[in-house]
């Protein structure tokens, strides 16, 4: 058997930024993956060269390593069980729903555990495998919060980060999680874990001293080592962001912009539309904003015809029970509500259960007028920094959550409580009417904050940290 090739730097993730589909011929092909993290890292890995670990997207597919659209990929296979259990499962039913305030109530199986104790194993000797002498191995996600002390053990001279893209939870919430001892000593194998606010890095800090009384200078964490001594583990916030200049370049794309035109005309010219796009998740709050937007028409504030809510809605995790019914309630919801409010010429709702070309959502972002991040929580939320950097005409408003990561940095967006329905009609009709002169300075004072901080910002400061944190502990 050939000798693995080598890399020098690795980024391991669930998925891998490209998903196996087979396409309308019956062909197998790659399609890129859904998700703020490939959109974030996919930039960062073609400057680097580097090869990307992760799954592909289906059940028992054994793939060979290859490169995809330009990026090195080392595919790991996951069982149909492993998906229920690791992926859907513990990922995802546990994980997610504990990380993001219970919204919905995590499910605690110690099937699920084993199965994720498993798997992130593979990840960590699949990513052993092919690491360079004194590599950089850059870890991503909930889903592999065990792999920086498995891959630390395998491969001691390897300098090892981890990013955790989703909110890290207070404590009282984080310590109902029966494997919590484990899941933080996984994490403080790394060298530097970063987080995307200055709470969450509190959250971690925090548990670790609960859990483990280990010394916390913020950013640092002592951590003893068996034979005396100890490792420094440096846990801070290192807010994520896009490829803004990308998104930018093609909103001023004469073709989108027809595009964005065109959506507009076929949507019958109204006066406002207001945009949703999320992955259909029970984080993003949309039923908040359907509710909101119900009662407006309700009570004729806002009229079909005058107005249209475009709400894309992107398939996600759809095996999970929650988001099966998180989507019949969605749905209930539109029906209602475009039943009620809709003529024969006019719909009050546009409602796509779609994911979409890039081209199509920048077009999507050009044309609306209002955009709605109405998270409950969320890590960061990047649609609202896509939003922001496609509007070089400095128009729109943005309406943002003060529960998304991003409302950290957007604060000249409209910030709302979405629990607090009334406040967000507020909100809302404040954004309808709002001024063209002060539209323009808000977009400009957002614009000018989301280019000090695009995503070769985040992943340079993050990776200087890390170089900076290995240097020492050598
Ligand atoms: C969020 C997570 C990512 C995940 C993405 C899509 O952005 O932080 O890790 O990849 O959602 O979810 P999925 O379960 O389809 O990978």
């Amino acid at each position: 058997m050939p000798k693995n090739q080598e890399y020098d730097f690795i980024v391991v993730s669930n998925r891998l930024p490209v998903d196996r589909i087979i396409d309308v011929d019956g062909e197998p092909t790659w399609r890129r993956s859904p998700g703020g993290l490939v959109t974030a890292l996919e930039p960062v890995m073609r400057e680097a060269d580097g090869a990307w670990v992760g799954w592909a997207g289906k059940a028992d597919l054994e793939l060979p390593p290859s490169t995809e659209d330009g990026i090195h990929i080392v595919p790991v296979a996951l069982s149909a069980l492993e998906v229920e259990h690791y992926y859907e499962g513990f990922s995802n039913d546990t994980l997610w729903p504990l990380y993001h305030d219970v919204i919905s109530p995590p499910a605690f199986h110690r099937e699920w555990w084993e199965s994720y104790r498993a798997v992130n194993r593979r990840f960590a000797e699949a990513s052993a495998a092919i690491a360079a002498p004194n590599a950089t191995v850059w870890v991503q996600d909930y889903q592999l919060q065990l792999v920086p002390a498995m891959l630390r053990e395998l491969r001691p001279d390897l300098t090892i980060g981890f990013f955790n893209h989703i909110p890290f939870p207070p404590y009282g919430i984080y310590s109902q999680l029966p494997w919590r001892r484990q899941i933080v000593e996984g994490l403080l194998g790394a060298d530097v874990i970063g987080f995307q606010r200055v709470a969450d890095a509190g959250n971690f800090s925090r548990a670790v001293r609960r859990l483990f009384g280990y010394a916390t200078k913020s950013p640092e964490i002592r951590v003893p080592l068996e034979g005396g001594g100890h490792r420094t583990v440096v846990a801070k916030a290192f807010p994520i962001s896009i490829d803004v200049e990308s998104f930018e370049q093609m909103a001023r794309r004469p073709e989108i912009i027809e595009r964005a035109r065109q959506i507009r005309e076929d949507l019958g010219n109204p006066t406002t539309i207001m945009l949703g796009v999320d992955r259909l998740d029970y984080t993003k709050g949309i039923g908040h904003r359907l509710k909101a937007y119900g009662e407006l028409l309700s009570s004729g504030s806002i009229t079909v015809g005058d107005s249209i809510l475009v709400q894309v809605a992107s398939p996600s995790r759809e095996r999970v029970e929650a988001y099966m019914q998180l989507r019949d309630e969605i749905e209930l919801t539109v029906g209602r509500l475009n039943g009620d409010y809709a003529t024969i010429s006019h719909g009050a709702i546009a409602y796509l259960h779609h994911g979409y070309p890039r081209e199509e959502m920048v077009a999507l972002y050009l044309a609306a007028d209002v955009m709605l991040v109405t998270a409950l929580r969320d890590g960061m939320n990047l649609v609202a920094k896509e939003y922001v950097a496609c509007r070089h005409d400095e128009d729109g408003v943005l309406v943002l959550s003060e529960f998304a990561g991003a409302a950290d940095e957007l604060k000249n967006a409209l910030l709302v409580n979405p629990h607090d329905i009334e406040g967000l009609k507020e909100s809302m009709m404040q954004a309808v009417v709002m001024p063209k002169r002060e539209r323009g300075s808000r977009m400009r004072a957002l614009r000018r904050r989301l280019r000090d901080n695009d995503v070769s910002h985040w992943s340079h400061t993050f990776l200087e940290t890390l170089e900076g944190a290995a240097r020492k502990a050598r």
